[in-house]
């Protein structure tokens, strides 16, 4: 069915006319991204965990358009800074659907954290270091908390977003119990949390499994001590960028949740981001220069670069990427496809093979809705891209930032 399409072969399944009609009336670099399917996938994720609360991590994608869907499909919305917390609020959410996860808070953080959480007082605040809870104190906070535990065990599509064991998150696993336990009298601890990491594929289960175990653990540890109300196992639940790569089997990932947490007085909590939006967007880029190089091979210079899409350059991800104005007529070539900006890394693939791109050409960069546009940056002065959504009409959700735009903060 077309839900279970895989999002390499979706690229393909967007029709190329529609695409370069998109590119000719908004210019580009263009995000396009189709507000159907992330609905259909936030769908997805209910139907897999019925008795789960799903919550949206919006650090994948904080468009306003993107916020409204999810929340629309029942999804709460999980926050990594203030200004997500802002603009979850912004997006017409209320306390209880956001839930702000500190990460080595800056002051302001929760200053304004705070002053949200006094208005709307269901609002749900993690930390992740023991001093967060007295930071929050300071402030007059005695609400919602949840801890944050670095479970020992981590896993991901790259070191560089493996977020368990060796990495910066979260309160020790040996010291989470007694971080729990001295809250709870100032505060309603509500949560214990957990992150694997990002991009979990099917061969990762037994590290997700062990996570989950383990805060199944910890659950029962502080049960009845405490009220939890939820265990959140995180997010990190992989799509396929590459064209042979199998999709992540949702259910089986559900089934040994639940079986790995075991009986819990609380309520299981995921907090997904790649997987509700990647497969819904799509890049557009045009080809400005196609030349040959005896020292590399064809080079491919495109107006999109690693300051569009970053993971190319910073994860060496892999994004499957099409010719749209090419016919059948022409033949593939192995390309290296590169941005514009002055770096080496600035390529989103190299070693490709590509119907033989020519200049004034449109490539359509596919699984580019998840740390796409979140991850753009003004490095060459460069201004970021702008961004269509398809609703199902499209209408343009983002303008393109202006060269103007880039001096505004020089005094
Ligand atoms: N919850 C927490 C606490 C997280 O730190 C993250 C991701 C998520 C949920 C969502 O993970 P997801 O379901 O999207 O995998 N920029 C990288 C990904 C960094 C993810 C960081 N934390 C990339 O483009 O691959």
């Amino acid at each position: 069915s077309e839900s279970e399409n895989p999002p390499v072969r979706r690229l393909s399944a967007w029709d190329a006319a529609d695409l370069e009609e998109l590119a000719a009336t908004y210019e580009t670099p263009l995000y396009v991204m189709d507000l159907g399917r992330v609905r259909e996938n936030c769908r997805r994720l209910r139907e897999a965990f019925p008795d789960a609360d799903v919550r949206y991590a919006a650090k994948a994608h904080t468009g306003r358009a993107v916020f409204e869907a999810v929340r629309q499909e029942g999804l709460g919305i999980e926050c990594a800074s203030a200004g997500e917390v802002e603009r979850a609020f912004a997006a017409g959410a209320s306390g209880s659907e956001v839930q702000y996860t500190a990460v080595n808070p800056p002051d302001g953080d929760l200053d304004l954290v705070v002053q949200r959480w006094e208005d709307d007082p269901d609002l749900t605040v993690t930390v992740g270091a023991r001093d967060t809870v007295e930071r929050l104190r300071e402030r007059g906070f005695d609400g919602r908390l949840c801890v944050r535990v670095n479970p020992g065990v981590g896993a991901g599509h790259h070191a560089k977003v493996t977020t368990g064991g060796h990495a910066k998150f979260g309160v020790p696993y040996s010291e989470a119990e007694s971080v729990v336990l001295d809250a709870r009298d100032d505060f309603d601890v509500v949560g214990i949390h957990a992150h694997a990491g990002s991009g979990i594929s099917g061969d990762d289960l037994s590290a997700h499994r062990e996570v989950v175990r383990r805060m199944g653990d910890l659950a029962r540890a502080v049960e009845e001590e405490t009220d939890l109300e939820f265990v959140d196992v995180g997010g990190g639940f992989g799509v396929p960028y590459r064209e042979d790569e199998p999709a992540l089997d949702l259910p089986a990932v559900a089934e040994a949740t639940r079986e790995a947490l075991g009986d819990v007085d609380a309520q299981l909590a995921v907090e997904p981001g790649r997987y509700v939006v990647a497969d819904a967007g799509v890049l557009l880029a045009t080809v400005n220069t196609v030349k040959e190089s005896e020292e590399y091979e064809t080079v491919v210079g495109i107006d999109a670069g690693m300051t569009t899409l970053l993971r190319p350059a910073m994860y060496d991800a892999y994004h499957a990427i099409r010719n749209l104005s090419a016919g059948e007529d022409r033949n593939a070539t192995s390309v290296t496809v590169a941005g514009p900006i002055c770096e080496t890394s600035d390529v989103l693939c190299e070693h490709r093979p590509l119907a033989a791109p020519a200049r004034g050409d449109v490539l359509a960069v596919g699984n580019a809705g998840a740390y796409g546009y979140e991850m753009a940056s003004t490095y060459n002065s460069r201004p970021r891209p702008a961004e269509v959504v398809l609703d199902p009409e499209p209408r343009l959700a983002r303008r393109r930032e202006s060269l103007a735009a880039l001096t505004e903060l020089e005094q």
